[in-house]
């Protein structure tokens, strides 16, 4: 429970998930993030091609200090606290029949699946918080992604812990935020001249 009010009744799920940055101590088994991953599963995918790709790390595993320089100083200051890190990438290519066929969609589907991920881990009791600040390049070249991958995120997962952890200037942030209208990003039948503004 939290205070976010939606503007329609909807299941608490989406409104009790929310991004934490300050994490406990309290580490985290493959078997919860493997439950997490089942969620991701089944998640729906243009022609079933189910393009996403998870890399984890769990605090203290040997591939942990590598995934944590792969984060901007802004995102580790907090992040290098939690349980697990995630990569998220996402496949461009996937085989119909006896071809090699680009998915328009890579990047959808693979938002689908993080989104199960976060949804089952929050309701077991974990947190996740995605981070766009993060090396590309240097992901790219540790596992030598060829060019038919997207880094698409990483992620961090944890139990909530205390904010007075974090840096000064993030303890102030340190609570689920709101969100626009649902009116302002839905319209039926017309494209609102309002949407062409950039807010
Ligand atoms: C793909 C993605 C990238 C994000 N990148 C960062 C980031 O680099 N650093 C950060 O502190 N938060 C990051 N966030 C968290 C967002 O700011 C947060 O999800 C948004 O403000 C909505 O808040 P909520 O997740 O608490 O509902 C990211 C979230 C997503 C989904």
């Amino acid at each position: 429970m939290n205070s976010r009010k939606p503007d329609y009744p909807i299941d608490s799920k989406f409104t009790d998930r929310w991004s934490p940055r300050a994490f406990s101590a309290e580490e985290i088994s493959d078997e919860t993030l493997l439950t997490g991953f089942e969620a991701a599963r089944w998640a729906p995918s243009a022609s079933n091609s189910q393009p996403w790709r998870f890399l984890y790390a769990r605090r203290g595993s040997p591939a942990w200090e590598l995934f944590n320089s792969f984060m901007v100083e802004a995102n580790r200051v907090w992040a290098t606290k939690a349980a697990a890190l995630i990569i998220i990438l996402s496949k461009k290519d996937f085989k119909s029949g006896d071809k090699v066929v680009f998915s328009e969609t890579h990047s959808f589907d693979t938002g689908s699946a993080w989104i199960s991920f976060a949804l089952e881990m929050r309701k077991l009791g974990w947190f996740t918080h995605g981070m766009a600040g993060i090396s590309h390049a240097k992901i790219k070249s540790e596992f030598q992604l060829t060019d038919n991958f997207t880094v698409e995120a990483m992620v961090a997962v944890g139990k909530l812990g205390d904010k007075k952890s974090l840096p000064e200037h993030l303890q102030t942030r340190e609570e689920p935020n709101t969100r626009k209208p649902v009116k302002s990003f839905v319209s039926d039948g017309k494209f609102p001249i309002e949407w062409l503004k950039t807010e």
